[in-house]
């Protein structure tokens, strides 16, 4: 690559110089095709200048491979653009030995073993709003999805049996998301820093009256509606965790019990804010991801029924051979390596984050450039998963590519990478394979007239632009899915 061509930052790769309100104005409208334009033009390590520190694109496995294998020490978090969204003692906000022995303490509820136990819940969760759905109706897909992904949330990492706390947790949670990850707050976010954002909406969140079990006027105001609402989560996760203080260590199987009898290697035990702020990091983090993916499935699903391009009849096919007429057996999911395919291709084409970012604690040479200390360094999955040397012909839909091989994780990653790679990964595989397997066996669908799908971003994550608007063919075939585990 040639020597960096402007002068303002002698030690930084060249990039666009547009002003930076600019550059954030084309992350929030365009937020894959600002990272392949860049690229194109500049090759792969661009400098964007959209926050105070610069921010240095990389494009190459060499140089993503040089990031993920660095340590939490050197590579700091950089997610203060979601402060507004999650609590202080949350694990993304963490580096260095703390960040290790959080993770530690995390780790156990996501291993595979656990996952598996929680295909149950996951199976029940989809085969309930299965049984929601009408025949002719035009449902978001994205809406569908997350309706499930919260359930299992709720269900798996919180444990809440006590049916009104549950629903009404949905309820709250539903209306907080949809009304936080409006593009505007984001976007505010973005530009006048995450803690400040949070700090105002915590603000209003104390001095709500609101108290859950209690009979009140709704306020007036969106912002209003959003502090009583959150006032009322917090009620319902306080209520949760003194029940969870109650257990026997492994008498319950979620997220909660879990954490409230780990112990950090020094004996510890995790505080109530900290239990907290995790939990509600692995409901903001662990629902919409996954459901913007399967929705993002089902769009290419849509397309391929119209185009009669056969990926669908070949899902469909495996899932007939795997479990005949009898209903999905969730432990056998893993079986299904065209489904798991299918998310792949769909995971590359459309990850939701176009970058990981993590923040150089000292100098460093990465590349060809001397960085100083505070640049912040993004592996880039829109990059990495559009270049052509690696993936031919990459804007077709093909999930043939990821039979039969796995790709390099520094070509491939839609959960990151490294010390901080997605925590949930395990969770949300197994998930997206018993939620689709149940959709794709019992419900046929089309694109709905509207459907215009385009990359939008949705909050802090990029999701389809319009939900996936489909409209229900038929639901067939549905037995109920038994109670027990
Ligand atoms: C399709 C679904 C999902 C996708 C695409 C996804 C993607 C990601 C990405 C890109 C990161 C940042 C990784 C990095 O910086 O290298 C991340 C981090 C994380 N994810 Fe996920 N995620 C998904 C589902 C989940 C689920 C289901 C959970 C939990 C229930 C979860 C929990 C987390 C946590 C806790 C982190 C922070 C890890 C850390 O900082 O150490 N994710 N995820």
């Amino acid at each position: 690559m040639s020597a960096p061509r402007h002068h303002v930052h002698r030690h930084l790769p060249a990039g666009p110089r547009a002003p930076r309100l600019r550059q954030l104005q084309w992350l929030a409208e365009d937020p894959h095709g600002l990272y392949r334009r860049n690229y194109a033009e500049f090759g792969p390590m661009f400098t964007l200048q959209i926050m105070a520190d610069p921010w240095v694109v990389l494009g190459d496995a060499d140089l993503v491979r040089e990031v993920f294998r660095g340590t939490s020490d050197d590579f700091h978090s950089d997610a203060d653009g979601i402060k507004f969204l999650l609590g202080p003692e949350a694990l993304l906000f963490m580096d260095g030995a703390q960040h290790r022995a959080e993770r530690k303490v995390m780790q156990p509820p996501f291993k595979k073993t656990r996952v598996d136990e929680y295909a149950y819940g996951m199976q029940r969760s989809a085969s309930d709003a299965i049984d929601e759905l009408t025949t002719g109706s035009v449902v978001a897909a994205q809406h569908f999805f997350a309706d499930i992904t919260l359930r299992t949330i709720i269900e798996c990492v919180f444990g809440i049996q006590d049916e009104a706390r549950r629903t009404r947790l949905h309820e709250l949670f539903g209306f907080s998301m949809r009304t936080m990850q409006k593009p505007a707050v984001g976007a505010l976010s973005m530009a006048v820093g995450g803690a400040r954002v949070r700090a105002a909406i915590n603000m209003g969140t104390q001095l709500s009256g609101a108290r859950y079990g209690k009979a009140q006027r709704p306020a007036r105001t969106t912002l209003g509606q959003l502090f009583d609402a959150r006032r009322e989560v917090l009620d319902i996760l306080a209520i949760e965790l003194e029940a969870a203080r109650k257990t026997q260590p492994g008498e319950r199987l979620d997220v909660l019990a879990e954490l409230v009898h780990t112990r950090y290697e020094d004996g510890r035990g995790m505080s109530d804010s900290a239990i907290l702020d995790e939990l509600n990091m692995l409901l903001i983090g662990g629902h919409d991801t996954s459901a913007i993916t399967m929705s993002w499935v089902l769009y290419y699903l849509a397309q391929d029924l119209s185009d009669k391009g056969g990926v669908t009849e070949r899902v469909r096919r495996e899932l007939e051979d795997a479990f005949g007429d009898a209903p999905v057996d969730p432990a056998k999911v893993h079986q299904l390596t065209y489904l798991q395919a299918v998310i792949d291709e769909v995971s590359r084409l459309r990850p939701v984050a176009n970058a990981v970012s993590r923040r150089l604690t000292r100098p460093m040479q990465l590349g060809e450039f001397a960085l100083p200390a505070g640049t912040v360094v993004l592996p880039s999955p829109t990059i990495m998963h559009y270049r052509e040397d690696i993936w031919p012909d990459p804007e077709r839909f093909d999930p043939e590519r990821f039979l039969g091989t796995r790709p390099s994780p520094f070509h491939f990653l839609p959960f990151g990478g490294g010390s901080r790679a997605c925590l949930g990964r395990p969770f949300a595989a197994t998930q997206m394979r018993v939620v689709l397997a149940e959709v794709l066996r019992h419900v046929d669908f089309a694109r709905a007239a509207t459907c215009a799908t385009k990359d939008a971003m949705n909050g802090v994550l990029i999701g389809p632009s319009d939900g996936v608007p489909l409209e229900v063919l038929r639901v067939h075939g549905r037995k109920r899915v038994s109670q027990a585990a």
